[in-house]
């Protein structure tokens, strides 16, 4: 039986806090090295590209599951003038609060532990940018209310910048041996993933896991949430190449499905 949106959201918060220290021992030495750099930005490819069609300085930004924020601190080195993260995570905000620290961008970045689907009323109609990247609209168990959140936070005019993992990656699943994804699932099976064997997909260690739970999206449905929430498609990119240390192996397959996508909407 499915569960309550909250259910979900509550069990997969304790998933993350779990594994932060995890991706912390993996990534933060050579994270917070870096991020002393006021050029540091870890969004690249046709994010950046978009982003930087789309423009950032000055622009009041605020990134939807940010997990330990780095991606929040390169949009102030973008030059946005109020950056705001939020996540379910405090482990990983503690992590962000951090790096933005050594950054010394306390002034510019903000981080919120908050549940997307329930964020402070003081948000409302404040940012010119929502962002989202890799890996969020599949831990969200209704894509209609996150999307309708999303045109919420949004100023006249402003726009959501998406990068996301594609719904058709989610047909395969990887050989732990060969390293071989290969189609096993239906892309209309519409599945709750329960899964209790950790999200370390930096080291791909697997660990006896709190149970969490990510949801199978349709691109349709994905499309259509943001236009029935009054969100207008701008610019639409499928990419071939992958973004997510998930089924990597697909990059460098002749017949390779789509692996992620950019989008614009905007709110006019
Ligand atoms: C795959 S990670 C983040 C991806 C980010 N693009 C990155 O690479 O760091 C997904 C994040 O979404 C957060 N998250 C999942 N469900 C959430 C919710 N309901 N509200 C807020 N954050 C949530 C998790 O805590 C996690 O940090």
């Amino acid at each position: 039986m499915r569960k309550s949106r909250k259910e979900y959201t509550d069990a997969n918060r304790l998933a993350w806090d779990e594994v932060a220290s995890r991706h912390a021992a993996h990534n933060n030495p050579a994270l917070f090295e870096a991020v002393k750099d006021p050029a540091f930005v870890s969004l690249e490819g046709d994010i950046l590209h978009t982003l930087q069609r789309v423009g950032v300085a000055g622009k009041h930004i605020i990134q939807l599951g940010c997990n330990n924020g780095r991606e929040t601190l390169s949009l102030r080195n973008l030059g946005a003038a109020r950056c705001v993260g939020i996540d379910a995570s405090a482990e990983f905000l503690e992590h962000g609060r951090e790096m933005i620290r050594l950054a010394g961008a306390q002034d510019q970045v903000e981080f919120v532990e908050a549940d997307v689907y329930d964020l402070p009323a003081e948000f409302n109609g404040a940012f010119d940018m929502v962002l989202v990247t890799i890996g969020v609209i599949s831990w969200m168990p209704e894509l209609k209310p996150f999307f309708e959140v999303i045109r919420g936070l949004l100023k006249p005019g402003g726009k959501l910048v998406m990068e996301e993992m594609h719904p058709v990656l989610f047909m395969y699943e990887e050989d732990a041996d060969s390293g071989v994804s290969t189609v096993q699932y239906s892309y209309f099976s519409g599945e709750v993933w329960e899964e209790t064997s950790g999200l370390d997909y930096y080291s791909h260690e697997t660990y006896q896991s709190a149970p969490n739970y990510s949801f199978m999206h349709r691109l349709d449905e994905i499309l259509m949430a943001g236009i029935d929430s009054h969100l207008n498609l701008e610019h639409f990119v499928e990419l071939d190449y992958d973004i997510s240390n998930f089924c990597s192996d697909l990059e460098l397959n002749p017949v390779r499905p789509p692996l992620g996508f950019v989008m614009v909407m905007n709110a006019q």
